[in-house]
C-alpha cells in the first residue's frame, strides 16, 4: 500500500492499447496495416474504452525490423499513409477524447539513416562519432565480445573505413552513440517535433541499452545459459545494457516532457524488478512508467504471482505509478501461454491490478498466436535463429474484425497470415456474445472506469494458495475483493481472522453476478469474479 494521491493524471487513470499498425486495418488494399486504418477503428477503441493508443514505429524505414529500424525520425512511410493522415489520427483521436503514444527508438537508427549513411563515408566525417566506430584486436576479430539480440556478434566490419560498427540489433541497426551530446540534441529535436503537434508521449524502445561501457569491457558468460535459448543469452550483458549513464540520459528526455503539459513516457526495459525501479529517477524525475513486464514472464502459478505482485509493489519508489502488461509484439500472446480459460482470468488480473494497464491489440478477443509456416517467417529474429522458434510473427498476425475476406483487415492478401478460425473468432462474433472475452474485456474497462476503487485505490493483499489469488483495491470506504483460481480445478475460498461480506458485481461465469458470498466459498475451475465487500465487513 503506497500513501494516497490525491490528483490523478491520465496515465495514471486510464487504459492503453498497444496497436502493431501493419496489422491493424489496411485502407488501401495492400495487404498491410495503415494510419486511415487505425482512423477507421477508432470507434471501436472508443466503443471498448480505451483511454491511450500506442502505436509501433509509423516511420520510413527499410523494414529490416519491421519499423524498429528508423531511416527517418519525423517522417511517414509511405505504406502507413503521409503526414496529412498522420495528422488526422492525431486530430481524431483526440476528438474522442484519447491520448496518442508515438514509438520512440532513440538506441539505433536504419543503416539507411542519412545519420549513418554519412557516418560510414569516411573516418573525419563530423557524424562519424554519432556511431559506435572501434578498430579491430590486432588479429582483425572484433573489439570486444558483445552479441547481437539477433544472433551473431554485435560488431559488423565495415571494408571502406577499416572499423568495425555497433549494433546490439540487427547490422542494419547501428546503436547510436549517447555519449556524443549532438546525438542527444538530435533525439530531443525529434521529440519535440512530435510533441509540437501535439503528440501526448512515448514509449521508448530498449530504454537500458542506450549507453555501453566506456572502456568497452567483454561481457561475462552466463552460468544458466542453455542451447534452446537465443545465442544472446550466452553472455550477461553487463557492460553492454543498464549502465549508470542511462540514467541522466531519461532524465534529460524527461526535461524535455516536461516543458510542455502533461505528456509522458513508457520505458522499454526487460530488467529485474529492483534495477527496473532506477528507471522512475531518483527524484522520480526519470521514466513516468517504466514497463512492467512481470506477467509476461513469470510462470502463471498463484503463489507465484502473489508474491512478485507483493515484491513490485513494496519496491516501487514514493510516488513511482505501477503498470503491468500481458503480451506485445516481440512476445508470445497470453492466451497461447496459458490458454483460453486463464486469459480470461489473466484480463482479470491486468485490469483490476493497481496501476495503468496496457492492452495488446487482439488480446481483448482472445487472439492466439498464428501458425506461420517456415517459408512465410518473416520476422528476423525468427530467420537468425530458425531451429529455436523464435519468431515473433505468430503475435503480429493481422486483427480479427469480422466474418469477411480476410477477417475484415484487407482486401488483399494479408502481409502475415490470419488463422483459419476467423470466421468465428473475431470482433463483430464477440461484441453480440455476452459470454466472449470482448464482452468480458469492455466490462472489465467499464469496471476500472466507474470504480475508484479499481482505478486509483490500493492493493491490499489477502490470500494466495496453490490455486487462488486473492486481493482488495480499496478507495476509501469502497472496497472491491478479486478472487481468482489460476487454475483449472474447482478451489476453495476461506479468509482467516476477518469477516467478509458482499455481492458478485463481475464474473468470468456472469450467471454468478448477483450473488452473494460469505468468508468460505468455492470457486470453479479457472473461475474469477469481483465482489463489492459490504461496508463493515
Ligand atoms: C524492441 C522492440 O520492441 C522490438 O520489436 C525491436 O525488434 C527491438 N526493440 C529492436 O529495435
Amino acid at each position: 500500500m503506497k500513501e494516497e494521491q490525491t490528483k490523478h493524471l491520465w496515465w495514471q487513470e486510464g487504459v492503453f492499447y498497444q496497436i502493431y499498425p501493419r496489422s491493424y486495418q489496411d485502407s488501401n488494399s495492400d495487404g498491410v496495416g495503415d494510419l486511415r486504418g487505425i482512423i477507421k477503428r477508432l470507434d471501436y477503441l472508443k466503443w471498448l474504452g480505451i483511454n491511450a493508443v500506442w502505436i509501433s514505429p509509423i516511420y520510413p524505414s527499410p523494414m529490416a525490423d519491421y519499423g524498429y529500424d528508423i531511416a527517418d525520425y519525423t517522417g511517414i512511410h509511405p505504406l502507413f499513409g503521409n503526414m496529412d493522415d498522420f495528422d488526422e489520427l492525431l486530430k481524431e483521436v483526440h476528438a474522442r477524447g484519447m491520448k496518442l503514444i508515438l514509438d520512440l527508438v532513440p538506441n539505433h537508427t536504419s543503416d539507411q539513416h542519412p545519420w549513418f549513411l554519412e557516418s560510414k563515408s569516411s573516418k573525419d566525417n563530423p557524424k562519424r562519432d554519432w556511431y559506435i566506430w572501434k578498430d579491430a584486436k590486432p588479429d582483425g576479430s572484433p573489439p570486444n565480445n558483445w552479441l547481437s539480440v539477433f544472433g551473431g556478434s554485435g560488431w559488423e566490419w565495415d571494408e571502406t573505413t577499416q572499423q568495425y560498427y555497433f549494433h546490439a540489433f540487427l547490422k542494419e541497426q547501428p546503436d547510436l552513440n549517447w555519449r556524443n551530446p549532438e546525438v542527444h540534441e538530435a533525439m530531443y529535436d525529434v521529440m519535440r517535433y512530435w510533441l509540437d503537434k501535439g503528440v501526448d508521449g512515448f514509449r521508448v524502445d530498449v530504454m537500458w541499452h542506450m549507453v555501453q561501457d566506456e572502456q568497452f569491457r567483454d561481457n561475462p558468460p552466463n552460468p544458466n545459459y542453455e542451447p534452446h535459448m537465443a545465442t544472446y543469452e550466452q553472455l550477461m550483458p553487463v557492460f553492454s545494457t543498464d549502465q549508470p549513464e542511462v540514467h541522466d540520459i531519461v532524465r534529460e528526455m524527461r526535461r524535455v516532457l516536461d516543458s510542455y503539459d502533461e505528456r509522458m513516457m513508457i520505458g522499454e526495459i526487460y530488467l529485474p524488478i529492483h534495477k527496473l525501479m532506477t528507471y522512475y529517477g531518483s527524484e522520480n524525475d526519470g521514466a513516468h512508467l517504466p514497463f512492467n513486464f512481470l506477467l509476461l514472464s513469470i510462470p502463471w502459478n498463484s503463489e507465484h504471482i502473489a508474491s512478485e505482485i507483493a515484491i513490485y509493489e513494496g519496491a516501487l519508489p514514493d510516488g513511482g505509478w505501477p503498470n503491468w502488461v500481458l503480451s506485445n509484439h516481440d512476445q508470445p500472446r497470453i492466451t497461447s501461454r496459458v490458454g483460453e480459460a486463464q486469459a480470461r482470468i489473466a484480463a482479470i488480473l491486468l485490469l483490476t491490478l493497481r496501476g495503468t494497464p496496457t492492452i495488446y491489440y487482439g488480446d481483448e478477443i482472445g487472439m492466439r498466436d498464428v501458425p506461420i509456416p517456415p517459408d512465410e517467417v518473416q520476422d528476423p529474429q525468427g530467420l537468425n535463429m530458425p531451429d529455436l522458434n523464435l519468431s515473433r510473427d505468430p503475435a503480429r498476425t493481422p486483427m480479427q474484425w469480422e466474418d469477411a475476406t480476410n477477417a475484415g483487415f484487407s482486401d488483399a492478401k494479408p502481409w502475415l497470415r490470419l488463422p483459419e478460425y476467423y470466421r468465428r473468432k473475431n470482433v463483430k462474433v464477440q461484441q453480440n456474445d455476452p459470454y466472449s472475452m470482448l464482452t468480458l474485456y469492455r466490462r472489465l474497462i467499464q469496471l476500472r472506469h466507474e470504480e475508484k476503487a479499481l482505478n486509483v485505490g490500493d492493493y491490499v493483499p489477502v490470500y494466495s494458495d496453490k490455486q487462488v489469488l486473492a486481493f482488495i483495491r480499496q478507495y476509501h470506504e469502497q472496497r472491491l475483493l478479486v478472487v481468482l483460481n489460476l487454475t483449472h480445478r474447482p478451489s476453495y475460498f476461506r479468509v482467516k481472522n476477518m469477516t467478509l461480506k458482499g455481492t458478485v458485481i463481475l464474473a468470468t461465469a456472469p450467471e454468478r453476478e448477483g450473488n452473494t458470498v460469505e468468508d468460505y466459498f468455492s470457486l470453479g475451475g479457472d473461475e474469477g469474479i469481483i465482489v463489492r465487500l459490504e461496508e463493515g465487513t
